[in-house]
């Protein structure tokens, strides 16, 4: 038991103590909502004004005169946050609490397999308990709309059913613990640029179709205890306080019974706050800045100036005690959760599971004649070259940043596997980022170079002529303007010269590897000249390992691309259409953005307008082959009310065992308004011994064929002729079916 659960204990056993009898909130055998009523019965006004809004930078009051603990939040989706003082970003200088990084959130994506999804929550959700926490700030499921966003890498791409099914497991194994979820940013937060100004226009189709799903499967099928707002805006008003996205779609259509938590600093008014569906204020600075640290979550805009209205008979109780309510459920369910177990931090179990997430993530986009994996090695000379081979990543990148435990490097992991095999030498080959500091934490490299740009590349060169392989280890990293929260990319080229790097390199050896880490796409001018590409995300703690893994052939890879990588900008349907990132008003500081490429966000754009891309959604090679054979229905036709089953069956064609992610399309043939090319209805990840076959199975309904109708406000499968796809990639169907729907 940590500290802080043994304080909550003592503290409950006093206070509980002067209340006659048992009061039910205390009981854990009694219904929730029986236990929330006694308890808000119990509360006065200020007790309940008290819990809905924040008391440091990551907690909350519970009602200490009740026994009623704390809250505690923290970051983020990959690991949990260290400590940082009551009221400042400093850290707080804990020495236990450096985590376990999980790989980052497009990894987990990437491997299309819903039981490791499952695996991660739980890993991390018991870490989190462990450091008693009760709120974990993630999972996050934006859409992937543009490769410039930088904080895609803590997302799970582009496509609305593939995260939607991917967020569920992650919640369900975290929330075992007793530790919430709070899924973010709800909702349209698709680019950080302008993230407090932009105010997005999206048309209801393209909100219920791409935007909301995955949010929806979070709470509805996920079951998700809280919900973030997104800082931007939508029809004019801050989504941390959105009429319409949180009292009417998600508390209204949806049914969610949690919490709405504001993104830190995302409230900007009491009235609307109030009545538009916010229920937890959080990081707001306020007059609190002006008027001292003392008083600052006093000033909250749902602290004092809610209750001076309340009291001046300017509002009434109502929206107070329904806040109330979804926050005493919130504690009931995490700091008052008794079956959560004690958790558990940095476990060898942890790494384990960190270090096969990254690698069953991991995509091997190109494999020019088998190149990969690494063979035959006769202790020749394997060079490595690249920045990335040698940088720490859990460090940096905004809010998600960590402070580990231990980070393997990319070079210290392929070194570590190829031991007594080849000798491993380096070349650094670019200068990008050399600082290593995110809020305090730093990383304690020392990553200066003196040697020009031109010297670094002779002698990345040089070294690479004689090497049996080379492997090149770049991408973005975690600065501003890279993979990181409150920018964007500037482009979608590599920055720091690298193209040249690679160019140089791929020119006196044809063994070159490049090894591409990031959480968002990237050109790659040079592609067609290497031998090899692996898409390598933020791995986390166990990251070199896990490259090393699937390099070395001990990880035959499987992950499939969350996302399209583009040959060009231009080619992406947000930026053909210009529709990034908007354009302000003349009268104030407000973006408006339309997103004008409508449903047609990711694959759907490329498919629809017939565009080529660099590698398509989807996408994603093994070391092994598969077969498909025919695709076939259980029937010609599909009622209304009913379901058709498709079958495909894979055969793994080689000599090792592998994965296949085996993807699920859908056309519809004829349509009264215009729809995507085809769209992802179901995936099915299968593990084959060589020379084995097993039947994928697809249950289709008539939902799955359906397009959202504005007009109507509801959803439309409209009769007609559909064909099912059985395919490997986006970009590669094996084969088609055709049926009907009556
Ligand atoms: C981020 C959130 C994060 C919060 C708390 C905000 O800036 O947008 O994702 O959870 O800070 O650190």
């Amino acid at each position: 038991m940590n500290v802080r659960n043994i304080l909550m204990s003592a503290a409950m056993a006093v206070s509980t103590a002067a209340i006659a009898g048992t009061p039910v909130y205390l009981d854990s055998s009694a219904p929730l909502e029986k236990r929330v009523e006694d308890a808000l019965s119990r509360m006065t006004t200020h007790e309940k004004i008290r819990i809905i809004h924040a008391q440091s930078k990551f907690s909350s009051a519970g009602v200490p005169r009740l026994g009623i603990p704390e809250l505690w939040c923290t970051d983020g989706p990959h690991g949990v946050r260290p400590e940082v003082f009551w009221d400042k970003w400093k850290q707080a200088g804990w020495t236990n609490d450096s985590c376990v990084a999980f790989p980052a959130l497009t990894c987990l994506a990437a491997t299309w397999d819903k039981d490791l999804s499952h695996l991660y929550g739980k890993s991390l959700g018991e870490e989190a308990r462990f450091r008693g926490k009760d709120v974990l700030l993630g999972p996050g499921v934006n859409i992937y709309r543009t490769p410039l966003n930088g904080r895609n890498f803590e997302y799970m791409g582009e496509d609305p059913y593939l995260a939607g099914k991917m967020v569920v497991p992650y919640i369900q194994g975290l929330q075992k613990n007793g530790v919430a979820a709070c899924v973010k940013h709800f909702a349209l937060n698709n680019n950080e640029v302008n993230r407090h100004y932009t105010n997005v226009k999206v048309d209801d189709r393209t909100l219920y179709e791409i935007y909301l799903p995955a949010f929806k499967a979070a709470v509805n099928e996920g079951g998700a205890w809280s919900i973030m707002g997104a800082y931007c805006l939508y029809q004019d008003k801050h989504l941390c306080h959105n009429p319409r996205m949180l009292n009417d779609i998600l508390k209204g259509e949806w049914g969610f019974d949690g919490a709405v938590i504001s993104d830190w600093g995302g409230t900007h008014n009491t009235g609307e706050a109030v009545t538009n569906g916010l229920d937890l204020e959080m990081g707001s600075w306020t007059n609190g800045l002006h008027a001292g640290a003392s008083n600052a979550y006093d000033n909250y805009y749902m602290a004092k100036p809610y209750e001076d209205m309340i009291a001046a008979g300017k509002i009434g109780t109502k929206e107070l005690d329904d806040k109330a309510r979804r926050i005493l459920r919130l504690i009931f369910r995490t700091a008052m959760n008794n079956e959560g177990g004690f958790g558990s931090m940095n476990s060898e179990e942890h790494y384990a599971a960190a270090r096969r997430i990254g690698a069953d993530g991991i995509v091997l986009l190109k494999n020019r004649k088998n190149l990969l994996p690494l063979r035959n090695l006769a202790n020749g000379k394997v060079l490595v070259v690249g920045e990335n081979a040698i940088k720490m990543m859990t460090v940096g990148g905004g809010s998600s940043s960590l402070k580990v435990q231990r980070e393997v490097l990319p070079l210290d992991g392929i070194t570590a596997a190829l031991a007594g095999k080849a000798r491993v030498e380096y070349q650094r080959g670019y200068v990008g980022d050399v600082s290593g500091e995110y809020n305090g934490v730093t990383t304690g490299q020392n990553l200066a170079e003196s040697r020009p740009a031109e010297k670094l590349i002779a002698d990345a060169v040089a070294a690479a002529k004689d090497a049996d392989y080379v492997i090149f280890v770049g991408g973005l990293n975690k600065q501003s303007g890279q993979d990181c929260e409150d920018s964007d990319r500037k482009g979608l080229g590599l920055p720091y010269g690298q193209d040249d790097v690679i160019s140089a390199l791929a020119a006196v050896n044809p063994n070159l590897i490049v090894v591409n880490v990031s959480g968002n796409a990237v050109a790659m001018p040079w592609a067609d000249k290497v031998g090899a590409i692996v898409q390598a995300w933020f791995l986390g703690s166990e990251a070199g390992n896990s490259i090393a893994d699937v390099l070395t052939g001990k990880v035959n890879p499987s992950g499939k691309l969350p996302f399209t990588f583009p040959r060009r900008l231009e080619d992406v349907g947000a930026h053909a259409m210009g529709a990034y990132p908007g354009t302000k008003r003349a009268d104030s500081d407000i973006w408006d953005l339309s997103y004008d490429e409508g449903v047609l966000v990711g694959y759907r754009w490329f498919d629809t307008k017939k565009v080529k891309p660099l590698f398509a959604f989807g996408h994603g090679l093994s070391y092994t082959t598969f077969e498909y054979g025919k695709i076939t229905a259980d029937s010609k036709d599909m009622t209304a009310d009913g379901k058709m089953t498709f079958t495909v069956p894979v055969t793994n064609t080689g000599s090792i065992a592998g994965a296949e992610v085996v993807q699920l399309y859908i056309t519809d043939n004829k349509a009264s308004v215009m729809r995507p090319a085809k769209e992802l209805k179901g995936f099915d990840k299968v593990f084959l011994q060589p020379g084995e076959t097993k039947n994928v199975t697809f249950s289709v309904s008539p939902e799955d064929l359906a397009y959202f109708d504005a007009d109507k406000h509801e959803w439309i499968a409209e009769p007609g002729k559909f064909t099912a796809h059985a395919a490997a990639a986006s970009d590669d169907i094996r084969s088609s079916v055709s049926f009907t729907l009556k």
